[in-house]
């Protein structure tokens, strides 16, 4: 970890940063003062007889505690308040980032590892900020006033702390060292916790349907069993800390009592010397636990902190191109070329998951990718708007490279149904309003009808103003599909590319929408992905994918003449049928 790369998040608060050592300064002045003022208590007024000064030193001393509580509230708010902030700013930074990642990039984190860095590693962040604002500097500065007060009231008395301290500071290095990769490997845990907490949630229909439950509960029990074993070995690590400090600083009391008191008996060290010499190695032994205590947050954090670190530094592999913000280009026609394209998920795998794709689609016509499953069509339309890189070849919009638009015009202008979508919590008509925040309510209602949407909509009591629960749990799988199109016909794209999006609908429907399209887009380039015959037939051209080549190409009676995939497409739909297509 890099203390550097938070610095955009800590630097608002930098006046906390002075302010806070200054009120630590005050407070552990305050406090080293108390056992010399006992000591004088004793040895000048009490054993003196003389009251007054009893009284005097007394007033004194709680004095010294109200400025040192007051110096201690004020620390409080300082730094609560720099590390509330500085992780607020330091989760939004992270949120921010998230969203310039390519699918890649968030498939490479997880979005359960994603959703721990924001919340639990951050709030780790947050406490050991808090806690080491008021700590760090405080313990050690306790540490050594304590000790150079005890060597002043007696040189011989504090050649044990020469032993004591060194050995107390080793073992607490030995067992923060131990410690520290328990603490990484529990973040990796509850990471794990989550990615399995999450995807029961997601699939809970799965789930049940499959009465999976117990399944999923013995799953979950792994997971959370794995975290507290791992969890017991790291707090077992640090409470070790605690006897061991124990042991040391018990022997240190003993012995200074042993020695102290003689030297009380022969005369040679006051009472009151002997008494604050014991109450400063109280202080040691505080301050140490203390130090202990931070080093072991510190080390908790800095496993968190890496976790952080390693999303703000990942760089979008899907970034513009430099120079294309200066060339401003846009997209006007919508003609397509693919050229010689091959793409592969990972750089590792052997296979290809598209070989040398080549075709030409011409600005406002339609076409259809029609291919087993698994062919590659998804793959090939994601290239399109840059949802994945092209691994050679190119693809070109409008003669250009898409590498050469920029990422916001070239999405703004395509319109994707994806295969699997989604829609978000709100009204039916706030997630329509997604494809064009400015849309007005006519152009709502007409991207909804050309959808086949508006029907079904205003069949329900609230109309577009109708809850959807999250991820529009409450429609069908049809209906959902159709608020998809309406949400992406509203950006009003130059092109359309719809990813299996009428698989749920009926025959007339799908075709409704195929007419609507054909009326209202005639200028827009249209690409349907589809498994039924019946929807790509009229298509202008139509590309047969199979195992990421093409296999085919031309219009529905050229390939039902010549391609052998079409063919066995078109029998297996509708052999044994008597309707004709
Ligand atoms: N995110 C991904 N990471 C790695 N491999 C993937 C990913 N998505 C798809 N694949 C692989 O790429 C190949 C093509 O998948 P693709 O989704 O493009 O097929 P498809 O033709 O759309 O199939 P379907 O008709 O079932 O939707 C498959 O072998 C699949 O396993
Ligand atoms: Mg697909």
């Amino acid at each position: 970890m890099n203390i550097r790369n938070f610095y955009p998040y800590l630097k608002p608060y930098k006046r906390s940063f002075i302010i806070i050592p200054l009120f630590v300064l005050i407070d552990v002045v305050c406090e080293i003062s108390q056992p010399r003022l006992m000591s004088a208590v004793v040895d000048g007024g009490i054993l003196n007889k003389d009251l007054h000064y009893v009284l005097k030193t007394g007033l004194a001393m709680i004095g010294l505690a109200l400025v040192a509580i007051l110096a201690n509230l004020g620390n409080i708010y300082y730094s609560s308040a720099a590390s509330v902030g500085f992780v607020t700013s330091l989760r939004r930074g992270l949120f921010y980032k998230i969203q310039t990642f390519s699918f890649a990039d968030t498939d490479y984190f997880s979005s359960a590892s994603l959703t721990t860095r924001i919340t639990n590693d951050a709030n780790v962040l947050q406490q050991v900020l808090m806690m080491s604002l008021r700590m760090l500097l405080r313990a050690p500065l306790m540490l050594i006033f304590a000790v150079v007060f005890a060597i002043m009231i007696n040189k011989e008395l504090a050649l044990v702390l020469a032993f004591s301290i060194p050995v107390l500071a080793i073992s607490i290095y030995l067992l923060l060292r131990k410690g520290l990769p328990y603490f990484i490997k529990m973040q990796k845990r509850v990471d794990r916790l989550n990615a399995t907490v999450q995807e029961n949630l997601l699939n809970v229909r799965v789930v049940k349907a499959f009465v999976r439950q117990d399944f999923e509960k013995e799953k979950f029990e792994k997971v959370n069993t794995d975290l507290m074993t791992i969890a017991e070995k790291a707090s077992g690590i640090v409470i070790m800390i605690m006897p061991v400090m124990q042991l040391i600083m018990g022997i240190s009391l003993v012995a200074v009592t042993w020695f102290g008191g003689q030297k009380v008996m022969a005369g040679s060290l006051p009472l009151g010397g002997l008494m604050s010499f014991l109450s400063y190695i109280a202080q040691i032994l505080i301050a140490l636990m203390i130090l202990s205590m931070t080093f072991m947050m510190l080390s908790r954090a800095i496993a968190s902190g890496d976790r952080i670190e390693e999303v703000l530094l990942k760089a979008s592999s899907l970034t513009n191109t430099p120079g294309a913000a200066e060339k401003g280009l846009k997209v006007k026609h919508g003609s397509i070329r693919f050229d010689h394209v091959s793409f592969r998920y990972s750089a590792g795998s052997e296979k290809a998951n598209l070989e040398h794709i080549s075709f030409d689609i011409e600005a406002g016509s339609t076409v259809a990718i029609i291919g087993g499953t698994g062919s590659g069509k998804s793959t090939l339309v994601q290239l399109i708007p840059r949802l994945y890189d092209v691994s050679s070849g190119a693809v070109c919009i409008d003669g250009v490279n898409v590498k050469d638009y920029t990422l916001a015009e070239l999405r703004s202008s395509i319109g994707i149904v994806l295969q699997q979508n989604q829609l978000f919590s709100g009204t039916i008509y706030d997630n329509l309003k997604w494809g064009d925040p400015n849309a007005s309510e006519a152009e709502i209602t007409e991207a909804a009808r050309i959808a086949s949407a508006d029907d079904f909509i205003r069949s329900f009591p609230d109309g577009y103003q109708t809850m959807l629960g999250q991820g529009g749990v409450n429609l069908s799988g049809g209906q959902k599909q159709r608020i998809c199109i309406a949400r992406t016909l509203l950006k009003k794209p130059a092109i359309l590319i719809l990813d299996d999006s009428t698989s749920a609908l009926d025959i007339t429907t799908d075709r409704n929408i195929r007419e609507g399209l054909d009326k209202y887009l005639s200028n827009t380039t249209v690409l349907i992905i589809a498994q039924r015959i019946s929807s790509v037939q009229h298509a202008d051209k139509i590309i047969v994918l199979d195992e990421g080549r093409v296999a085919g190409m031309g219009q529905h009676a050229s390939l039902l003449n010549d391609n052998a995939i079409y063919q066995e497409i078109y029998q297996s739909q509708y052999l044994n049928k008597e309707e004709t297509v």
